[in-house]
């Protein structure tokens, strides 16, 4: 299995080195009714511009978890929005003001983002998983003056330390809002509110609807900007990738937490207007072979880590259900094995279309194409209107099959705009002028397919979820038995990495397997379940450089049994 060829068909990308050679961004703008009107928001032309256009019965929301099973129609997800809309504004939320969303996925969900949205507000989406020490850290740095949240939640926002937080919604009903001033019951004011659309704020295509925390290796968590320009990118990608038809009922296993769950768990597929299907609750391979055979899905959108666990799931659960429907299937966020690969094929008699990209790139970047041979362990090849390449640390762009740095041609419409209160952080992505500097390590070959070989930095992708060593560690030093940390990516047959920790004891405390429990558990109660270290070492000492640097270069290098390389820097060598 080289190379998997194309099937038979019609594609929305039919022919791909034309495409990149003739087309324009300006060509897209045509989807748009801001084109014709001048009215710009993002929120109205993923909702709102269906119904004007005769598609308000169709419908936009298919919702199911353990205990819900509803569906709305691109009418009601109109009005829903345009009553949150109105909820926001009339608590005063202005134009470019953060608004965090902090929920499970649910349909109050849906409405609230995007009504907040249409309310002109910058969205910053929290992971449900999500505990205080994490929610504080984004709340403090957005500065965000309110956040919709859910009676389960609540208790994670630690209001008294965030005096710019003015008012917290809450769903439900209002019993949680009598409990404290800055409460207030959002089911409540959804009710009161009109659904006519005078809350919706026109803006510019360069102003801000989406403010999504992402980790690097050092530092805090840091806002990526994303302005409603990145429209014209997410609905080209949800075209030409996603492949997207009128008719198509498509999934999208991400939550609104990470950029995926947006970019194309909301914004994509409806700005296309095709029925979008949301599943809450966790991961289960009955449940989600359901959800696939159920709603008939036919374009399904997930990730390595999960492929990998419904492969490892018994066959006899698979051959339980119909997945007939299905016709095209795409995986993100981390490397998508061939052997990933060969199972689909196997299973489904589908190829999987990897794509890649970040959640500062805002959409798709490097993908494969429905109408174009897939190498299976290759990312693809740019998306036309984007150009990428393989650079040195000097600006060089290298050869067919030498590894370097991943970089983008910087100006593609859906560039983050900035990171929030941070302009160094942002310069340092573009400081090869004209370059936008991934943090991919990857090469090109002949055919101008791109391979994936690695981050460059210590940012650990685990089952598909970006997170920072650097805000786990600073957490493990808070632990009272703690005092030095360090964390880092360990490669693992599901999950792709997961966290290791290594940690060095105050004097008075020894090793045990109760220390380690305790451990996982603080980070569990104060950070969140998804960074938990699963294994953790205990170390005399940790490797550091002379300025006191954990050196996890080294630590990786101990872990995989390899030479630790150039030790000068370090103290005590
Ligand atoms: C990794 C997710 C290999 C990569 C949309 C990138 C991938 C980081 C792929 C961004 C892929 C994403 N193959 N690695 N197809 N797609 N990655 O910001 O290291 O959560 O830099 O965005 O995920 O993660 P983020």
């Amino acid at each position: 299995m080289e190379i998997l060829e194309p099937k038979q068909g019609t594609y929305q990308l039919e022919d791909y080195s034309r495409t990149r050679e003739t087309f324009d961004w300006e060509q897209t703008k045509e989807a748009f009714s801001w084109n014709k009107t001048g009215n710009v928001n993002i929120a109205y032309e993923t909702i709102d511009r269906h119904v004007d256009e005769g598609r308000g019965e169709k419908t936009a929301l298919y919702y199911s978890d353990a205990s819900r099973d509803e569906a709305y129609t691109f009418q009601a997800m109109k009005e829903k929005t345009n009553q949150a809309a109105h909820v926001f504004k009339d608590l005063g939320v202005k134009k470019g003001d953060p608004v965090f969303i902090f929920m499970p996925r649910s349909p109050e969900l849906y409405f609230a983002l995007l009504g907040a949205v249409k309310a002109g507000a910058v969205v910053g989406p929290l992971f449900e998983a999500f505990m205080q020490d994490a929610v504080r850290a984004r709340l403090e740095d957005s500065e965000a003056k309110m956040i919709v949240t859910t009676p389960e939640l609540v208790s994670r926002i630690p209001h008294e330390e965030l005096p710019h937080l003015e008012t917290i919604l809450v769903t439900g009903d209002s019993s949680k809002a009598d409990e404290h001033e800055k409460y207030v019951s959002f089911d409540e004011k959804m009710k009161a509110a009109s659904t006519d659309d005078s809350a919706i704020e026109w803006v510019d295509l360069e102003d801000g609807f989406v403010l999504h925390y992402t980790s690097g290796s050092t530092g805090k968590p840091k806002g990526v900007y994303h302005v409603h320009k990145a429209m014209l990118q997410q609905y080209q990608t949800a075209k030409w990738v996603l492949d997207l038809r009128e008719d198509d009922i498509y999934w999208c296993t991400a939550d609104p937490g990470w950029v995926t769950g947006t970019s194309y768990g909301i914004f994509g597929p409806w700005l296309y207007g095709v029925t979008n299907v949301v599943r809450g609750g966790r991961f289960s391979p009955d449940d989600w072979y359901a959800t696939l055979q159920n709603y008939k899905v036919t374009v399904w959108y997930s990730a390595p880590t999960a492929f990998r666990m419904l492969m490892a799931a018994p066959k006899e659960i698979l051959e339980k259900y119909d997945l007939s429907s299905l016709r095209h299937i795409l995986s993100v966020g981390e490397p998508l094995n061939p052997e990933v690969v060969r199972w689909g094929w196997d299973v489904f008699g589908l190829r999987i279309h990897d794509t890649w990209w970040m959640t500062e790139t805002g959409a798709m970047l490097i993908c494969n194409y429905p109408s174009e041979p897939i190498k299976p362990g290759s990312m693809g090849k740019p998306i036309p209107g984007v150009d990428a390449s393989i650079i040195d640390d000097d600006g060089n762009e290298l050869g067919p099959n030498e590894m370097g740095n991943l970089a983008i041609r910087a100006g593609w419409p859906a560039q983050m705009r900035k990171i929030w209160n941070n302009e160094p952080k942002f310069n340092e992505y573009f400081a090869i002028e004209g370059w936008y500097v991934s943090g991919d390590t990857a090469y090109k070959d002949e055919d101008g397919y791109f391979w994936f070989q690695g981050r460059n930095d210590d940012v650990i992708m685990t089952a598909g979820e970006r997170v920072g060593p650097f805000e786990i560690e600073s957490k493990l030093v808070e632990h009272e038995a703690i005092a030095e940390a360090g964390v880092i990516g360990k490669p693992d047959e599901i999950r792709g990495h997961i966290i290791k920790a290594f940690v060095a004891l105050k004097d008075g405390y020894e090793p045990s397997d109760d220390l380690q429990d305790n451990i996982k558990k603080f980070i569990k109660s104060e950070l969140a379940a998804h960074a938990v270290p699963r294994e953790i070492e205990f170390k005399d000492k940790l490797p550091k450089t002379r300025s006191g640097k954990i050196m996890r270069r080294v630590l990786k290098a101990w872990e995989l049994d390899e030479p630790t390389g150039d030790l000068s820097t370090m103290d005590d060598a």
